[in-house]
């Protein structure tokens, strides 16, 4: 049996790090694991501006401990009236690697989000022509759609036709959550490709609902079906360059998550690699979970490979039930659970 695994620092190209004090929470999980993150914008404000990016990258650098080899990769939040040319002008100067793509309404912080794809289209053919990456919340808002449908409606209703209309356009379905996704990925061409998140790698739906409601374990899109989990973890441990790490770690305070309301999101930050690392181990392919966080992503971004390598255990511990840390008391992902795999301290 394999023991220790050495890989490339890894990526996380899709993590909410927030602002302010959650920021400085959180910010110090992903600097500790990660070289690089793309950083999601659907802050309150959202960031839609260059200048705002830029100043919210500085208030990221700032929450990051001292020394830290992390890099934060900003995106634009894509509303209706997105300004291409200041689009345009922040990822030529090095601000904006990609923008995001949130209908309207579909998860936190997405009301300013697009309407109706043909509001942005001048946008989109803009980017296509400068190498710009569309990221994108895959999931229709059409409240008559069945919410665990909603992924699979978005393919063909909006997907099909936005690559078929820029094939040029290099897109980023994040964190896809059903066989669909993975089938839809597969058959296009070398610009699309997708971010897989470890819990949608670890949990179906009844995780929601073991013995009560589950709210810890609710995100979104909202996890589906066994079969679906399965489609992932084989998509994910395939080897294909399609396919990457992309944590959506989206930390809520826990009263915002135990309400009668509780927010979407899971914050898996802490514990992500190992998290990544025991389903790569149950699928017997230990082999291939360099290339899955620390390559793939890297090239279809164009950006080269991190230098540093991390080292993991086989090894036991046990992941605490909550996290204290800078005023905020968090649930991490896998609350309670046994880990196989650790991190080697270096
Ligand atoms: O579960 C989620 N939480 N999904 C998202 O798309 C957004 C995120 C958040 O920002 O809380
Ligand atoms: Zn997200």
């Amino acid at each position: 049996m394999t023991e220790t695994i050495t890989i490339r620092r890894p990526d996380d190209w899709h993590v909410h790090l927030r602002d302010g004090a959650m920021l400085e929470a959180v910010a110090p999980f992903t600097a500790r694991q990660f070289g690089r993150a793309i950083v999601m914008p659907n802050l309150s404000p959202p960031v839609t501006s260059a200048a705002s990016a830029a100043a919210y990258r500085e208030r990221i650098m700032a929450a990051v401990p001292d020394g830290s080899d992390f890099t934060p990769l900003m995106t634009c939040y894509l509303t209706d009236d997105a300004d291409a040319d200041d689009l345009a002008a922040g990822h030529a100067a090095g601000i904006f690697t990609a923008a995001k793509l949130y209908p309207a309404n579909a998860t936190t912080n997405s009301a300013h989000g697009v309407t109706d794809v043909a509001h942005i289209m001048p946008v989109l053919e803009r980017m296509q022509d400068i190498g710009m990456p569309l990221l994108v919340h895959g999931e229709v808002t059409d409240g008559e759609i069945d919410i665990f449908d909603r992924e699979a409606v978005f393919i063909e209703r909006i997907l099909e036709k936005l690559i078929a209309a820029l094939p040029g356009l290099k897109v980023v379905f994040e964190h896809i959550t059903t066989e669909q996704a993975v089938q839809f990925v597969d058959s296009a061409g070398p610009n699309i490709a997708a971010t897989i998140t470890p819990h949608h790698l670890h949990i179906n739906r009844n995780a929601m609902f073991v013995g009560g409601i589950r709210p810890h374990a609710y995100c979104l899109p909202v996890a589906k079906r066994e079969q679906h989990r399965l489609a992932l973890r084989t998509a994910a441990t395939s080897g294909s360059p399609k396919y990457f790490l992309g944590t959506d770690s989206a930390p809520h305070e826990i009263d915002a998550k135990e309400s009668a309301c509780g927010c979407a999101g899971i914050f898996n930050a802490p514990y992500a690699l190992e998290s990544y690392a025991t389903v790569f181990d149950e699928e017997g392919a230990l082999d291939r979970l360099e290339g899955f966080a620390s390559l793939h992503g890297a090239n279809f971004y164009g950006l080269p490979i991190n230098e540093a390598m991390v080292s993991l255990q086989r090894s036991e511990f046990q992941v605490p039930d909550d996290i204290e840390t800078a005023g905020s008391r968090l649930v991490p992902f896998h609350a309670g659970a046994i880990m196989k795999w650790q991190i080697v301290q270096s």
